[in-house]
């Protein structure tokens, strides 16, 4: 089976990727991903909170006066690389250490200073940035434009400085996603739909809130597979499937909404193995072969709404008949 795919212009061996978080923060972890057979790994995460606050931190305490701008230029951008500095080293390992493509990842909240630093992880040979930017709209003097706009800066301000395929990563938190994702797929060579954040939950024993199950479920990727369907064909950069993809059936689905590539971690942490990526892909060849079909470009998009007989069904949100009440009688 051919299962080669083309992602942010760069070629992978098949559509699965290794989505930011603990598995991929190691080189081992990087390497066990890529003998299971994964296209490409995004790394987890650096964070630009992280980045400010020990940049602040540096400035506040360094010898500098307030009246040598110069000075703490030098201190900003030294405690910069410092701070960068344990993710430049794991691009460069897993750079050395694995043949598939190496993403890199961060997650910011703003086009502050940190972006002029981005081209650094372009340096130390990262194929491709992945941007993991959110804010949680829970300002009420802001209206929704003005959170809209923190995306396009800061792809705007990373843009200036890197050459390297740039992804977006982003939550479905948007008042108008289609137009949204539309105009900034003209800025990014991906969009990652969706990511998946940590989650409150209240423990009514205790009385009190508690972080809720970090893992996804199988159900969560009817949300992302809705919309690829729905951009597939209308947005000018690829699109990336996250959330609640577990199995072969869950890849097939996404690909024949018009992913490009999948990203998955969840479910290789349910299996408590990297190796499981291995049984994905196998599963993705035998429906394939099921189905008469040798490469994924032969069936991407298929069942996207841009080649539907039935458009509508795509956007359909109300139950109009339901079969799950008249059991109930
Ligand atoms: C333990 C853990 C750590 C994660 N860390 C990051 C991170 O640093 N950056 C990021 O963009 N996403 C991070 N994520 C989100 C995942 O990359 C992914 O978007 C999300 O889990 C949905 O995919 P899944 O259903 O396959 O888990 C993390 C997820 C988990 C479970």
């Amino acid at each position: 089976m051919n299962l080669t795919t083309r992602y942010m212009g760069m070629s992978l061996r098949n559509p699965v990727i290794v989505s930011s978080s603990g598995i991929t923060q190691s080189v081992e972890g990087i390497e066990r991903c890529a003998e299971a057979g994964a296209g490409a790994v995004v790394l987890k995460s650096v964070f630009e909170e992280e980045i400010q606050a020990r940049t602040r931190g540096a400035v506040e305490s360094s010898l500098f006066p307030t009246s040598f701008p110069e000075g703490q230029d030098y201190v900003e951008r030294y405690s910069h690389e410092r701070a960068f500095s344990h993710h430049l080293e794991l691009v460069r390992k897993a750079k050395q250490a694995v043949p598939i493509p190496v993403i890199s990842s961060v997650h910011c909240v703003s086009s502050g200073g940190w972006t002029d630093y981005a081209s650094r992880l372009q340096d130390v040979g990262a194929d491709g940035l992945e941007l993991n930017v959110f804010v949680l709209p829970t300002d009420f003097r802001r209206d929704s434009r003005s959170y809209e706009d923190v995306y396009f800066r800061i792809v705007e301000a990373v843009r200036r400085n890197v050459s390297i395929p740039i992804a977006l990563k982003i939550g479905s938190y948007f008042s108008g996603l289609a137009r949204t994702a539309v105009e900034l797929s003209r800025s990014v060579d991906a969009l990652v739909l969706f990511n998946r954040f940590y989650r409150l939950d209240i423990d009514v024993e205790e009385l009190r809130v508690v972080p809720a199950e970090p893992f996804s479920d199988p159900g969560e990727s009817v949300i992302p597979m809705r919309w690829i369907s729905i951009l597939s064909g209308r947005v000018e950069c690829d699109l990336a499937a996250n959330t609640g993809i577990h199995d072969g059936t869950g890849v097939v689905k996404q690909l024949l909404a018009g992913a490009t590539a999948v990203q998955l971690c969840s479910a290789l942490y349910r299996q408590r193995a990297i190796e499981y990526l291995s049984t994905i892909l196998d599963d993705v060849s035998a429906w394939m072969a099921r189905h008469g079909f040798r490469s994924v470009d032969e069936f991407r998009g298929k069942l996207a709404q841009e080649n539907s007989d039935d458009p509508a069904a795509h956007e359909r949100v109300q139950f109009v008949l339901q079969t799950a009440d008249r059991s109930l009688t």
